[in-house]
């Protein structure tokens, strides 16, 4: 299968890309490289081509679609924050492009789609687990973008025009994400003050939870749902991909603690909970695990590979 991989040069995206490559599937990837790095990528791979390029330009989205079996839209701005910084200009990005991407894919005929939504649209629904029928609360530009993203993506897809897929990802973690900004991955950030002995700033009280994702585990996913044809219209499937488990960053820290390589004890510091910080979230899995999914990858196991 030809597959395009917007964002593919990202943390998820590179590990998407390498897993179908070794599938033998061939990829193009579109991505600016604003957060994404070339040397994410494979080097030397004749079934691989990297576009570089906006995702919400036409002349790049066109290059990269033309010729496409089908398309995997990871490419955005993935930082909460920056969304709430800059709503218009990621805006562009987290929904004005997604909707040039679904209209080109229906109108050039490459039809099966997968897109990247995120646990944010449910915001603070305190309703755990999280089922994909609960109530969506989205707090931030970043959310309401995904979340309209779905939407449009299921207008395509009700209309016949693509065979779509949408996956609300929980919190990936793994090698390769970028912990340089303080609002990346929580994972990425603590275990790189950990790796150097550095101090980890603890905001709130810890016992916030979250449902961390071996990013292994969320390209299994999407490989195995690339592999599977979509249902037919009307609904447009949705699925979490999270591991179904919930855990405090206080028990993260001491799983973190306890890997062989980190400096203990680690040096913890407190700070104010951020403003809008969601308290808990954890996902129901239950519907992806009926297509014969699960989550292989433990949160201990996760860590210490994401150490390296
Ligand atoms: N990491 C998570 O926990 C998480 C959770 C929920 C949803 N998501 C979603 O998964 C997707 C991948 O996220 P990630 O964590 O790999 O982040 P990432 O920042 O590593 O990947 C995003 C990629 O998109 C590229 N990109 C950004 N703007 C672009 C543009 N205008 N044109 C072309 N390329 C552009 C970046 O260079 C990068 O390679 C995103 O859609 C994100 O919102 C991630």
């Amino acid at each position: 299968m030809r597959v395009l991989v917007t964002g593919g040069a990202g943390f998820i995206g590179s590990h998407l890309t390498a897993a179908l490559l070794d599938a033998g599937h061939a990829v193009t990837v579109l991505d600016d490289l604003s957060t994404g790095k070339r040397a994410n990528l494979p080097g030397a791979e004749e079934r691989l081509r990297l576009v570089v390029g906006d995702v919400a330009d036409q002349a790049a989205l066109e290059e990269a679609l033309a010729g496409q079996d089908a398309f995997v839209h990871l490419a955005a701005v993935a930082s909460v924050e920056a969304s709430v910084r800059d709503p218009v200009g990621t805006h562009r990005t987290n929904l004005e492009a997604s909707v040039r991407l679904f209209d080109l894919a229906a109108r050039l005929g490459v039809k099966r789609a997968l897109y990247a939504s995120s646990a944010a649209v449910y915001g603070d629904n305190p309703a755990l687990p999280l089922g994909e029928e609960a109530e969506k609360r989205p707090l931030t530009p970043y959310a309401a973008d995904k979340l309209a993203g779905e939407h449009y993506l299921a207008h395509f897809h009700r209309a016949g025009h693509l065979d779509a897929t949408a996956f609300r990802f929980f919190n990936v973690f793994g090698p390769r994400q970028d912990p340089a900004s303080p609002y990346s991955g929580v994972i990425s950030v603590f275990l790189d003050r950990a790796r150097r002995g550095a101090p980890i700033t603890l905001f709130g009280d810890g016992e916030q939870t979250r449902d961390f994702v071996y990013v292994q585990d969320v390209v299994r996913a999407l490989v195995a749902a690339l592999a599977r044809p979509g249902q037919t219209p009307p609904e447009l499937p949705v699925f979490n991909v999270g591991r179904g488990a919930e855990v405090s960053l206080l028990e993260l820290l001491a799983a973190i603690e306890r890997l062989p390589g980190v400096r203990t004890p680690l040096s913890v510091s407190s700070a104010p909970p951020r403003q809008g910080d969601i308290r808990r979230s954890v996902a129901d899995v239950s519907r992806l695990r009926a297509t014969g999914w699960e989550p292989r990858t433990g949160l201990e196991a996760g860590l210490a590979a994401t150490l390296g």
